[in-house]
């Protein structure tokens, strides 16, 4: 039936398509947030929900930070848009610039996106484009992982290896190859940290390489620690055999740190924590504490300086976005890493690190519990699914938290949690404690 425009119904919730959401569920029951401060959300009942998830791992520096919000505010009277091609505005430069300091210290230039997808887009388009560059233009494949998460653009879910986010969307990128996973339950469960086993699965990537011919491939990409595939931890000494094997054939690498940036560990990138360095960065999300979209790409040097060639008056790399470096993005970057800076609270993270371990790992003897891993400020709790209908359980749990006032976060059978930074051990108790209560209740 044709919708009547000149009657509209208050709070119609039926236009919204809402992204990555079970829509009809959604709209039977809705679940709404009016306003956040620091570690909790407010609901529109009134309720007080503490924030398990950063939001969607993003917002870690708490909620309504003042100087964030300050910034923003104060930016959007200045100078509220510029051209993001051939002009330029201060704050782009100076977050670039602070970025760049923070960064592991191969890593000189930073390329702005406006989110996760866009950055692990870009990184791989720069990626064939170098290669391209210092005559290795037959380096076209690209190279990701099975349960690798790298965003929604095509880039990503062709590198990308989680089935649902792919086999609706048609043929996807070709020249595209994927390492096995490293989720070994049998051999890693209830691991606190890095598991032991599975560092030989990187040696998959020269079956890889011999397959297609090292001259074929420009990139591998994957996250040193996979979130929205369930939480995976990089077994011991695989990120360090990727990176040997990508440097022995001319490959780059790229670590996707959309999730592990900015402080989620207890150092400002996992490639810091596992002193492993790629060729490129990618991230987003805490950039601005997810409080206005924007993402980047770290690039070492050697990368950027391959396109620095040509006439002068020539653009060096097609590609761009409208909003690359948005001044009030930008402002909210610099108020965000000013924030992480002043509270040291990348430190606490590594701090209070172990608390939420022992606190995760309380839950080993709950109900359906078949797996718990950990590493900073993140835990995975794997359920064992119902037979029949997957993930449904997980998603019994999201609910019943939500309604005794916890947000958590699910994916397939798994428990994602991702607090903000700043969290108590207050918070970390009520936090698991309500959790077990929650793994009691369902079915
Ligand atoms: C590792 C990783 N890469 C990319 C993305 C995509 O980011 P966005 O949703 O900002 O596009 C995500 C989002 O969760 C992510 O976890």
């Amino acid at each position: 039936m044709a919708l009547d425009r000149s009657n509209p119904v208050p709070n119609d919730l039926s236009a919204f398509w809402m992204p990555f959401t079970a829509n009809r569920q959604f709209k039977k029951t809705p679940r709404m947030f009016v306003s956040a401060d620091r570690m909790h959300y407010k609901t529109a009942d009134g309720r007080e929900v503490l924030d398990g998830t950063a939001g969607l791992w993003c917002c870690n520096a708490g909620h309504n930070r003042p100087k964030i919000v300050e910034a923003i505010q104060k930016q959007a009277a200045e100078l509220d848009y510029a051209p993001a091609f051939q002009m330029g505005h201060p704050k782009a430069f100076e977050l670039a610039n602070r970025l760049r300091d923070m960064a592991p210290e191969p890593f000189e230039h930073v390329f702005f996106t406006n989110s996760g997808s866009e950055a692990v887009d870009t990184a791989l388009k720069i990626a064939i484009a170098y290669q391209r560059a210092i005559g290795q233009g037959t380096r076209t494949r690209l190279i990701g992982r099975e349960r690798g998460y790298h965003g929604v653009g095509f880039g990503g879910i062709s590198v990308g290896g989680i089935v649902n986010n792919r086999k609706f969307f048609g043929t996807l990128l070709n020249g595209v190859d994927h390492l096995p996973h490293t989720h070994l339950p049998a051999k890693n469960a209830f691991t606190r940290g890095q598991p032991e086993h599975g560092a030989e699965l990187a040696d998959e990537l020269e079956r890889i390489v011999a397959l297609h011919g090292p001259e074929t491939i420009a990139a591998v990409i994957v996250e040193p620690i996979a979130g929205s595939t369930g939480v995976l931890m990089p077994p011991k000494g695989y990120l360090e055999r990727l990176r040997e094997i990508t440097r022995k054939h001319g490959i780059l690498l790229i670590f996707d740190e959309v999730i592990t940036g900015f402080g989620r560990i207890g150092t400002p990138f996992a490639a810091d924590f596992f002193d492993v360095m790629p060729d490129m960065i990618t991230c987003a999300k805490g950039l601005t504490n997810g409080v206005i979209p924007m993402g980047a790409v770290l690039a070492t040097k050697e990368i950027h300086d391959a396109f620095m060639q040509g006439p002068e008056h020539m653009i060096e790399l097609f590609h761009g976005y409208t909003y690359s470096g948005n001044p009030i993005a930008s402002a909210a970057g610099l108020a965000t890493l000013e924030t992480y800076k002043e509270e040291g609270l990348f430190e606490r993270a590594a701090e209070i690190s172990s608390y939420w371990e022992d606190a995760v790992h309380s839950l080993s003897d709950c109900p359906h519990v078949i797996d718990i891993r950990n590493m900073g400020l993140i835990a995975g709790i794997e359920l064992e699914p119902i037979a029949g209908e997957p993930t449904k359980r997980a998603f019994s749990c999201f609910l019943d938290a939500y309604e005794h006032d916890v947000l958590i976060r699910t994916t397939g059978d798994i428990i994602a949690l991702s607090p903000p930074l700043i969290i108590e051990k207050a918070h970390i108790d009520t936090l698991f404690g309500t959790l077990r209560d929650v793994l009691k209740r369902v079915n």
